[in-house]
């Protein structure tokens, strides 16, 4: 069966930061958020999830992508279960499944315990273990239920804004010191596929940010830029799960990837069920300007951009997952896509998912699933609310839900079949 869904994340929506036992993330404190913007109270969708369900039900979705907040089962990172957290999960899961639509559940989405920033967060290897831990926790009360299980999401996203460039939470400024976050992590993905495939969780994925990437001339020193920024991006984050190596390094000055040590890539390879991709754009790239890293942006030009500036270019989305079906061969599932626009009457979404899923469909592949991001305007993390991302308008001083037009074509999209 093929998944039509859309996706959510805890944080983006939840709000209840210190309800039913709930401890603090690394992003309920971050500063540099646009205008102060908080996501206290966000799409109050702790309090308001019979209503996500609803919505989920009337689009006609058969899948539903959320994530769990990690401080809801364990506050501080470490130790038995909340058992609050737990039920809260387990109704939505449940409510899910009376509606007939698969629960896929992201076990990381970003925010992590603060208890366990303060002992160095993902530069500090014990994280991965953590993550194992929570894992098994989350396992034991829903593998039985649970249809799709995505360990990580976009760990390129979250080292390289979280950890190397400061934008995100944890507000680390590293550079390339940052590379062992993401290595830790990867390592908490294996460990976390063996605590699911111990609780008897069938399908599992790891979720990443991928991009297409575009030499901006045929240069040879073009070519060996774009190189570069694929294995940063793309390859670093894929190949150690999918083939059970990391790419070389060497443009970065590096031997090997920082933090690895024996074994772990065995651990990392744990055989898994698929890709989850999470696509929003192309990326074209230009010989270094500056010795501290070997590419530049050059920017994609000549198309039409979404208010958040991102261009939009459905046929990279047909040659990304092309290209990822020829170099590992495994079942891949678009787990984000979607597009930032103001409005109710919200035509240019309607048209950029159209030109994206039609693009999903043609690509030679074993794609096995589509989920727009988002179901709802949400908390936009750096940007607050200021990036509309929904199918559903949520008025933030309310809490009032409205459909957009883009929420009533997807229904009919989806109806139309794969
Ligand atoms: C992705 C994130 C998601 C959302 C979209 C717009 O990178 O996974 O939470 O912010 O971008």
């Amino acid at each position: 069966m093929f998944l039509w869904g859309a996706a959510t994340a805890a944080y983006q929506i939840e709000g209840a930061l210190s309800e039913d036992g709930r401890g603090p993330s690394i992003w309920d404190d971050f500063g540099p958020i646009r205008d102060g913007h908080t996501a206290a109270v966000a799409c109050d969708s702790y309090h308001r999830w019979t209503d996500d369900v609803a919505l989920l039900a009337g689009l006609g979705v058969n899948a539903y992508r959320f994530s769990v907040a990690w401080t809801r089962i364990q506050p501080d990172g470490a130790g038995p279960a909340n058992p609050k957290g737990l039920d809260h999960y387990e109704r939505l899961v449940d409510a899910l499944l009376a509606a007939g639509i698969t629960p896929a559940l992201t076990l990381f989405h970003w925010d992590l315990p603060q208890a366990l920033q303060n002992d160095g967060g993902w530069l500090n290897r014990e994280t991965a273990h953590r993550f194992a831990d929570y894992t098994a926790l989350v396992a034991d009360r829903l593998a039985d239920r649970v249809g799709l299980w995505i360990t990580l999401n976009e760990p390129f996203v979250h080292t390289v804004f979280g950890h190397a460039l400061g934008t995100h939470a944890p507000g680390q400024t590293l550079f390339l010191d940052a590379l062992p976050a993401a290595h830790h992590q990867l390592l908490g993905h294996g460990l976390a596929v063996d605590a699911l495939r111990a609780a008897g969780a069938s399908s599992v994925l790891i979720t990443n940010n991928l991009t297409p990437v575009w030499p901006a001339s045929s240069s040879a020193e073009d070519l060996a830029a774009a190189d570069a920024y694929d294995i940063l991006h793309n390859r670093i984050f894929n190949d150690p799960v999918f083939i059970g190596s990391y790419p070389d390094l060497s443009a970065f000055g590096l031997d090997r990837m920082p933090g690895l040590r024996d074994g772990d890539l065995a651990i990392i390879n744990r055989p898994i069920d698929g890709l989850g991709v999470n696509y929003y754009n192309p990326t074209r790239i230009g010989a270094p300007e500056s010795p501290e890293l070997p590419f530049t942006d050059a920017g994609v030009e000549g198309y039409p951009m979404t208010a958040f500036g991102w261009p939009v270019v459905p046929d990279g989305l047909r040659e990304l997952l092309t290209g990822l079906h020829e170099r590992y061969g495994v079942p891949l599932y678009v787990t984000e896509n979607g597009c930032s626009y103001e409005g109710l009457d919200d035509e240019r979404r309607i048209a950029y998912l159209d030109g994206h899923i039609d693009a999903a469909l043609a690509a030679k592949a074993d794609v096995r699933g589509y989920f727009v991001w988002s179901l709802l305007d949400n908390f936009e993390w750096a940007e607050g609310y200021h990036q509309r991302f929904g199918l559903v308008h949520v008025d933030f001083e309310t809490g009032v839900r409205t459909p957009k037009a883009s929420y009533r074509w997807f229904r009919e999209r989806i109806a139309r079949g794969a």
